[in-house]
């Protein structure tokens, strides 16, 4: 059997992601952040002149991307050749054009593969769109953190991202392949009027009783 693996799933700007962060240094887990594997994809292929619209090109170039998923102390990250991706991940071309690459099933299948290997050997708090529906189907532990769309731009907008984060949920929702849905047994956290330390408090508390009522 795998170690524990918590699933935390919203669309963007949600939290989700420095909500994951916290709960799973509170309780000593790897965080991996998967939106970044998307990104880094993302940014790869247009390195490359690939269009995300070229699915075929996109297909051909997957086998030798030279992307590698590791982790730096207990957080993933993303080397391309060797070199640890930061920056790259949110520049506007990448933001634009990461729910296009997200959507083509040969990159999810790819990038779900990838995920699931963290999870082998460590226990793991991990956020995206489908960890709760699909990469993790079967773990007890799965939170969907969301927030109102007013409250989830500003918080873009305060970390000076302009990214368009509607159409940008309007795609991952809609897509055929793993859209970002709530799966039928996580637990909703409505972010809009709680504070970071909140949504933390309570997520991690939730676990801890659950896991010691077994
Ligand atoms: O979490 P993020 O905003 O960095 O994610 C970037 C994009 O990647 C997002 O628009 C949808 C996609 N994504 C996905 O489809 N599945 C995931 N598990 C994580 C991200």
């Amino acid at each position: 059997m795998n170690p524990p693996a918590i699933a935390i799933d919203g669309p963007a700007a949600s939290g989700k992601s420095t909500v994951a962060r916290l709960v799973a240094e509170r309780l000593g887990f790897t965080f991996i952040n998967t939106g970044a594997m998307y990104r880094a994809v993302t940014w790869y292929l247009l390195e490359q002149g690939i269009s995300p619209a070229d699915r075929e090109a996109v297909c051909a170039a997957l086998p030798g991307i030279p992307l590698s998923f590791g982790k730096q102390g207990a957080v993933s990250c993303v080397l391309c050749d060797g070199r640890v991706l930061d920056a790259e991940l949110t520049e506007e071309s990448t933001n634009k054009n990461v729910s296009a690459v997200a959507s083509i099933p040969e990159v999810r299948a790819l990038l779900v593969a990838k995920q699931r290997e963290y999870n082998r050997s460590e226990a793991v708090v991990m956020e995206g769109r489908d960890i709760g529906t699909v990469v993790f189907p079967d773990t007890p532990f799965k939170y969907f953190v969301t927030a109102s769309e007013e409250v989830r731009a500003a918080r873009r907008a305060a970390q000076g991202i302009t990214d368009s984060i509607a159409e940008r949920d309007r795609r991952d929702s809609q897509r055929a392949c793993s859209p970002l849905v709530m799966a039928s047994d996580a637990r909703l956290v409505d972010t809009s009027d709680m504070t970071i330390a909140q949504v933390v408090d309570l997520i991690a508390q939730d676990i801890q009783d659950r896991m010691a009522a077994v």
